[in-house]
């Protein structure tokens, strides 16, 4: 996994951003990630289950030209101290997952409201046993797989739990469409399973 990582961060390094993070807004007292993805740029679906990697080096926008349909990586985010919004690996509040599927496949419990056209579904990937990142590799099953004591979600259901200790499924995160833009964060949406 981590060879895969640095490829990704390699690849974010050396391009252009052509998708900005845009700001940071508060809800409920609490700063949420927000970044936007232009629509059209997302990659096709493939297969059964489509995962995008999401990577970009600390401080750096994210381009939607380097989404993997390897592996999910989420990409936490936070302000500096003059306020700038940059990238900030290992703040687990700020990490999700985005997930492409094909059209009509997300099954219950997943939140249809926390959808994009019934196919883009964004989670935290904050594992809900002991908080650790879940969104790291294997995806090509499909489920996703805590490294820390082998839970695992079912993406395609809610990210439900199917396997290992984890009492509930991963966190559903908020998108929306604006435009072209797939917006995540920028508003709040209750966690679906508390
Ligand atoms: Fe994920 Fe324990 S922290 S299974």
């Amino acid at each position: 996994p981590e060879m895969t990582r640095r490829k990704f961060i390699n690849v974010a390094m050396g391009t252009t951003a052509t998708v900005g993070v845009v700001s940071l807004v508060s809800a409920l007292g609490t700063a949420n990630p927000v970044f936007r993805l232009t629509r059209d740029k997302m990659p096709p679906v493939k297969g059964d289950v489509l995962v995008h990697a999401l990577e970009s080096k600390e401080g750096q926008p994210i381009r939607v030209s380097d989404l993997s349909e390897q592996l999910v990586r989420a990409w936490p985010m936070g302000k500096d101290e003059d306020g700038n919004t940059v990238i900030r690996k290992g703040d687990p509040n700020n990490i999700l997952a985005l997930y492409r599927f094909p059209k009509g496949q997300i099954q219950a419990p997943t939140n249809l409201e926390a959808t994009v056209d019934g196919e883009i579904v964004a989670y935290s990937d904050v594992c809900t046993h002991a908080g650790c990142s879940v969104a790291d590799d294997d995806q090509k099953a499909g489920a996703m797989k805590c490294p820390c004591h082998s839970g695992q979600y079912d993406p395609k259901q809610g990210c439900k739990v199917i396997g290992g200790p984890p009492p509930r499924p991963l966190a559903q995160l908020p998108i929306r469409l604006d435009g072209d833009n797939l917006v995540v964060g920028d508003f709040f949406l209750q966690n679906p399973y508390p």
